[in-house]
C-alpha cells in the first residue's frame, strides 16, 4: 500500500490484523492529527453545520438530559484530544483519560501540566461554556476544572479483556464511559469491534452510561504523513445491534453527514454517529 508520499504504509487495507494496526499506531503523530481534524476547515465554530459544534452539542445534551453525573468518567482512546471531556468534567469528580499510544498520552500530560501544546483548545472551551449558559470568558475556569479532575492518563488496549491497568477503576466500574473514533479505527472487522465493545462495556458499572462517537462511512485516514490506517465501515443498524448485543439500552442516536467542503484527501470520512446508551 502506498502512503501519501509514495512510501510503504504500515497498515494493510485488506486482511489487516490487530497486530498490524497496533504497529501502525506507533507512528501516530499527535500534532498532525490535531491540525488535520481540529482546525478549519474540519473544525470550525463559525459554521453551525460543522462537525465540532455537532458533537459538542450532543455531548453536552447527553450529560444534561436526565442529569447524568457521578464519581468516575473514563475516556477510552482519548488520542491527543480534550474536547470530549469538556462537558463531563463539570459533572464527575474524577476523569480518567487513556490512549494506546505513548505520544498521545504525553500530549495530554503536557496540557495538564500547562506545558506548550500542539493545539489551542480555547475556542472549544469557550463553545462548551456557551452551551452551559456561561460567558465564553469562563473558559479558563473550565480549563482549570478539567485540569483538577483528571486524575490519570493511562495506557489502554481495547483488544484486551481488561483494557485498562488493574485497579484503574472502582471495583463496580465507571459511572460513565466516553469513546470517540477509537473502536472502528483500531478494529480490523466487525467481530473484533464487537469484542472490543464488550471489553469496554466491562469497565462500566451496571446502570452506567456509554457515550460513543464514531465514523460510519470511511475506509482510511492518515494519522501520520506516511501511515494510512484502514478503518472498518459501520452502518447505523450495526451500531444499534452491537450495542444491544453488549447489553446496552440505546437512549439516543444521531447521524451527521459531512458537508462537501469538509471532505479531504487525508481521510474519506463521509458520515458519523453519536450514541448514548445505558448498561442494563
Ligand atoms: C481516530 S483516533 C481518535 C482520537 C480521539 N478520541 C478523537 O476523538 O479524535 C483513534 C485513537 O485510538 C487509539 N487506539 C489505537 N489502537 C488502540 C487500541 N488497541 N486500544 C485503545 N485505543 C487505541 C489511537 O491511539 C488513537 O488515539
Amino acid at each position: 500500500m502506498e502512503g501519501q508520499n509514495g512510501k510503504e504504509s504500515a497498515g494493510q487495507e485488506k486482511g489487516t490484523s490487530k497486530a498490524e494496526l497496533k504497529a501502525s499506531y506507533q507512528h501516530f503523530d499527535p500534532a498532525l492529527y490535531l491540525q488535520r481534524h481540529y482546525t478549519p476547515p474540519r473544525a470550525s465554530f463559525d459554521n453551525k453545520d460543522n462537525v465540532v459544534p455537532w458533537k459538542l452539542g450532543l455531548i453536552h445534551r447527553a450529560f444534561t438530559e436526565g442529569d447524568l453525573k457521578g464519581d468516575v468518567l473514563v475516556d477510552i482512546g482519548s488520542g491527543p484530544t480534550l474536547y470530549q471531556v469538556m462537558s463531563g468534567c463539570e459533572r464527575f469528580n474524577r476523569v480518567i483519560l487513556s490512549d494506546f499510544v505513548e505520544a498521545n498520552r504525553r500530549e495530554l500530560q503536557n496540557w495538564l501540566q500547562g506545558k506548550s501544546n500542539s493545539l489551542d483548545w480555547t475556542p472549544f472551551f469557550q463553545h462548551v461554556c456557551k452551551l452551559e449558559g456561561r460567558s465564553p470568558e469562563a473558559w479558563s475556569e473550565k480549563a482549570q476544572r478539567l485540569r483538577s479532575v483528571v486524575t490519570d492518563v493511562l495506557p489502554v488496549d481495547i483488544h484486551q479483556p481488561n483494557p485498562l491497568p488493574l485497579d484503574a477503576l472502582p471495583p463496580s466500574g465507571a459511572d460513565c464511559l466516553i469513546s470517540c473514533y477509537c473502536l472502528e479505527a483500531s478494529s480490523p472487522d466487525l467481530a473484533s469491534f464487537n469484542k472490543a465493545l464488550g471489553h469496554i462495556a466491562g469497565l462500566i458499572r451496571q446502570g452506567g452510561h456509554l457515550l460513543l462517537i464514531g465514523t460510519l462511512e470511511i475506509s482510511f485516514y492518515y494519522p501520520a504523513p506516511d501511515v494510512r490506517i484502514p478503518v472498518m465501515r459501520l452502518d447505523e443498524a450495526q451500531v444499534c445491534s452491537s450495542l444491544k448485543n453488549c447489553g446496552f439500552q440505546l437512549q439516543d442516536l444521531s447521524v451527521y453527514y459531512l458537508p462537501q467542503d469538509m471532505h479531504k484527501t487525508t481521510d474519506d470520512a463521509r458520515s458519523m454517529f453519536f450514541a448514548k446508551a445505558r448498561k442494563q
